[in-house]
């Protein structure tokens, strides 16, 4: 049986560490699985790791749609979390009806990127029965305004806003969030601040969880791999061996250390 919702708040309860990896096929989510990965996130940087585009905003609710369907044809225990594509989300009912369709073909919950500005489809969704992942620091689907990918949280009004963003997704009724690039402390304080798991992707080792891309953990990308993105692969014998030292790692807190964070 997969992992419930209940479970995942269950483990930030416990101190439990929730390790989250992002998963797109049939062979690696066996494997995952296998290793005990709490959740697979069918993320949009599929669009740039599966697809070879340069962004996630080419990536559409169909492209996640297959990859999760492969994902769950061959995996039984992790939380099935699907990434609601860039333009999916505009308003409330459009955001229902996508995240409807991702959820009747077997998704568990529903990720989708901002604060404040989404804290109301949040709620439609979540008063219609869909659990939903927030997803705050960087948001690449903004990168046509932003620019770039860079680190978020670096002053004090930051710091403010990212607080208040993290809270109004927990008000609207978000079951946990993303937290993504940011200082360790600033993942830190908001962590402390909210009740819902925080799942970090270079966002320190104080967050509930920790999620990486599965192309990045495993140096499929040297060249382009950011600094919190520990290659996992070094020093393993096998993929499977390097998924087996994620999750040691991400439970017993030692990923990630101070190489990896900000
Ligand atoms: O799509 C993805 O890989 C993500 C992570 C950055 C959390 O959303």
């Amino acid at each position: 049986m997969r992992l419930s919702v209940n479970k995942i708040l269950e483990m930030k309860a416990n101190n439990d560490k929730i390790t989250m990896l992002t998963c797109t096929d049939a062979s690696f989510a066996k494997l995952l699985d296998d290793e005990g990965i709490d959740v697979f996130l069918i993320g949009d940087s599929l669009g740039m790791v599966i697809q070879g585009f340069d962004s996630t905003i080419p990536v559409s609710i169909d492209d996640i749609n297959y990859h999760m369907e492969c994902c769950i044809r061959t995996s039984k225990r992790a939380l099935i979390l699907a990434d609601m594509p860039f333009g999916t989300y505009p308003d409330p009912q459009i955001a229902y009806e996508n995240a409807v369709f991702l959820m009747q073909n077997g998704a568990s919950m529903v990720k989708l990127e901002g604060g404040e500005n989404v804290a109301p489809i949040i709620t439609y969704l979540v008063e219609r029965g869909i659990p939903v992942c927030g997803h705050i620091g960087l948001t690449p689907q903004s990168i046509n305004l932003t620019g770039s990918y860079k680190i978020q949280g670096k002053n004090k009004d930051q710091v403010d806003k990212l607080i208040k963003d993290g809270l109004s997704i927990q008000k609207a009724g978000a079951t946990m969030t993303v937290l993504e690039l940011m200082p360790s402390n600033v993942g830190k304080q908001i962590t402390e601040k909210l009740k819902i798991p925080t799942i970090g992707i270079g966002a320190g080792k104080f967050c509930d969880g920790q999620v990486l891309n599965l192309y990045d953990m495993l140096d499929v990308y040297p060249e382009k791999k950011p600094k919190f993105a520990k290659n996992f692969l070094a020093g393993s014998s096998s993929i499977k061996d390097a998924i087996k030292k994620y999750v040691e790692e991400v439970k017993n807190g030692t990923f990630p250390d101070e190489n990896y964070s900000y």
